[in-house]
Order: C-alpha cells, then sequence, then structure tokens
C-alpha cells in the first residue's frame, strides 16, 4: 500500500514527530511513504518524494514540518479537486495522511464524504481548537512560550510600573491565552469567548495599584473583541478558507488602558514565536502517539476518522465530528482564572 503524508495550515511545534511515527509504524506495517509538498498544494501540482526510515531519522525534535506547508483549498481552485485526484491516480498512491487543523481536515472530510478519498486525519494546530478531541498536538508548545515570556513581561512591568499587554495567538478560540494566563499569574485574561469590557479591565488594573501593585499584566487573545462581531484589529484579506487575519487588540488595549488608568502601559505580540521550534515532551509524545495510531487506521481502513486524546486515551473520531464546529474555551476554567482578576 502506498499512503501519501501532508501536512496543511499553519505550522505547528510536533509536526515532524508525527510523519516520523507515521513512516516507522507505516514501514512495519509494509507501506511505501510518499511525503507531500506544502499541503493539498503538492497534491494539485504532483509535489511529493519517497520517505524512509532514514528520511525521517532525527526530525523528532524539530519545529516546523520537512514537508513544507500552504492554506491551499483544492475546492476553491479552478480543477483542483479533479488535479488532486489526476496526481493521486499517477504516483499510484492508494491512502492519504493528512494532518491539519479545521481547514486541512475539512478538505480532508469534502473530499471522503463527496469524493471517495481514502484519507485519515491527525489534529495539529497551536490553536486547540478542534472539536472531536481533547488536546491537539502543538498547543502545549505554544503554552509553555507564552508562559515563559508572561513570566519575564512580570519582572520588566514591575521594574516600570507598567501596565503590559501580551496578546497571545489562538484566532477565535481563548485556549492559549487562557492556559498561558492563568500558568503565568495573569491579572486579566481576555478571550474571544467573552466581549471585552474596558470599564472593567480599567477597574482591575485600578484596584491592584490601590493595594500597592503598580503593574499589571493583561493577557488577550488576538481574537477577543470589545464587542462581539465588532473588531477593526482584522485585515480585511481573505485566505482560501475564508479566514481574516487577525491583531492589534492588543495595541488597543493597552492605549485604551493607559487612557483610562493613567498608568503608563505597553503591548508585546508574541506572534509566529508560539508556533517556532522544537516541540516540549509532551508535545513530542503525544504527536508520537498520533501518528501511530493514524498509521494504524489506515493499516484498518478506517477512512473518514482521526485521531483524537479523549482523556488519556488514543481514540477515532470521524473527521465530521472533528471539524463541524470550534472548540471553545471551558466557561469552567475562565471562572477559576477570574479568581485571580484584578
Ligand atoms: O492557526 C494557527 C495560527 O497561528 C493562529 O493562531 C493565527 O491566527 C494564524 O495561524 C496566523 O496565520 P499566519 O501564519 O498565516 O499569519
Amino acid at each position: 500500500m502506498k499512503v501519501a503524508i501532508l501536512t496543511g495550515g499553519g505550522d505547528c511545534p510536533g509536526l515532524n514527530a508525527v510523519i516520523r511515527a507515521v513512516v516507522r509504524r507505516g514501514e512495519s506495517h509494509g507501506f511505501e511513504l510518499v511525503g507531500v509538498r506544502n499541503g493539498w498544494r503538492g497534491l494539485i501540482d504532483g509535489h511529493h518524494f519517497r520517505l524512509t526510515r532514514d528520511a525521517v531519522s532525527g526530525i523528532l525534535p524539530l519545529g516546523g514540518t520537512i514537508l513544507g506547508t500552504s492554506r491551499t483549498n483544492p475546492f476553491k481552485r479552478e480543477g483542483g479537486v479533479e488535479a488532486v485526484f489526476r496526481t493521486i491516480d499517477r504516483a499510484g498512491i492508494d491512502a492519504v495522511v493528512a494532518i491539519g487543523g479545521e481547514d486541512t481536515l475539512g478538505v480532508a472530510r469534502k473530499l471522503f464524504a463527496e469524493k471517495g478519498l481514502r484519507v485519515v486525519g491527525v489534529p495539529k494546530t497551536i490553536d486547540n481548537d478542534l472539536s472531536g478531541t481533547d488536546y491537539t498536538f502543538g498547543f502545549d508548545t505554544a503554552v509553555t512560550i507564552a508562559t515563559e515570556a508572561i513570566d519575564r513581561l512580570h519582572s520588566t512591568a514591575e521594574a516600570h510600573s507598567r501596565v503590559i499587554v501580551c496578546e497571545v495567538m489562538g484566532r477565535h478560540a481563548g485556549h492559549i491565552a487562557l492556559h498561558s494566563g492563568i500558568a503565568g499569574g495573569a491579572d486579566v485574561i481576555l478571550v474571544p469567548e467573552r466581549p471585552i469590557d474596558l470599564e472593567q479591565v480599567a477597574s482591575w488594573v485600578k484596584a491592584r495599584q490601590a493595594r500597592g501593585k503598580n503593574f499589571s499584566i493583561v493577557v488577550v487573545a488576538e481574537g477577543a473583541q470589545v464587542e462581539r462581531g465588532h473588531d477593526e484589529t482584522v485585515t480585511a484579506d481573505l485566505d482560501e478558507f475564508g479566514h481574516v487575519r487577525l491583531g492589534g487588540i492588543g495595541a488597543f488595549l493597552a492605549k485604551e488602558i493607559e487612557r483610562r488608568t493613567r498608568i503608563e502601559a505597553r503591548v508585546t505580540v508574541l506572534g509566529h514565536i508560539q508556533r517556532g521550534g522544537t516541540p516540549t515532551a509532551r508535545d513530542r509524545v503525544l504527536a508520537t502517539r498520533y501518528g501511530v495510531f493514524a498509521a494504524d487506521l489506515v493499516r484498518d481502513g478506517r477512512w473518514g476518522s482521526m485521531a483524537a486524546l479523549h482523556g488519556d486515551e488514543i481514540v477515532a473520531v470521524s473527521l465530521d465530528t472533528a471539524t463541524k464546529e470550534l472548540h471553545l474555551v471551558d466557561p469552567k476554567l475562565y471562572e477559576i482564572a477570574e479568581v485571580f482578576f484584578g
């Protein structure tokens, strides 16, 4: 059986660990493995190469993806879907392992449901916003990086008696902000799931000042909004999956906090630092478990399914379940964070 592996969407720490695991387990099942370049674009353009045990040796701790990635949607390209199947026929590919988030796996789901593609999925994203799984790989690394940044921001904020707003990624879910904010002891955490109340934020900062704490750390998710549906901090450009580019809420907040509290405020935008570099041990283990499981799903012909983490078990869920709706933050966890606000 010839099995192709592709990585799509934003890169994320642990992609190489999954690729290595699929290849190692796949070879033990007697598969021939092929790497597709740059996500679905590689299947449109016919760019793929042989992946062997030797080719994946040493990649476990590496960030990025040896396959490359892109945000290509074959359904949005003229003749894109036909081109995908042309490549699959020409290369004699029997099955595809798609490693991606809601977009890449959404394409996998559609190709499976509408065109009969033999595909299985692996849940990747630093945002942790995929349904059907408790955690995606890459999330733990992003949270670890953001937490370390928040720790560092504390000492400089305190030294200068400033408010520092730390803007983190996460798209329309607040998981990175909530987890890194709790772990880093943030004084305010703002997430897309809850509209921002600027007066309330200012009063938390002022309450700290009244207690002699002349500095505050505010963690804000890039997708958080002052009023739901009225965000000016996005660009108008949409990618092939219809996503706006988020960013800018941190700078806006810092200005507003300074204006309302008269305390000097600064912003730090962590950006792609959260996605780069080596995965944490936890992500390496999770990615490896997902990769081995995905190769087993192919062996068992479980097309249209995705490896998922439920509790501490890796299980199969349908791509349909995984891509139906966004996995948002648990209100109970936000309530725990709130105990420490102000
Ligand atoms: O989905 C992962 C993610 O890093 C989001 O958190 C962020 O909004 C987006 O990708 C950034 O995309 P790009 O790398 O295209 O700027």
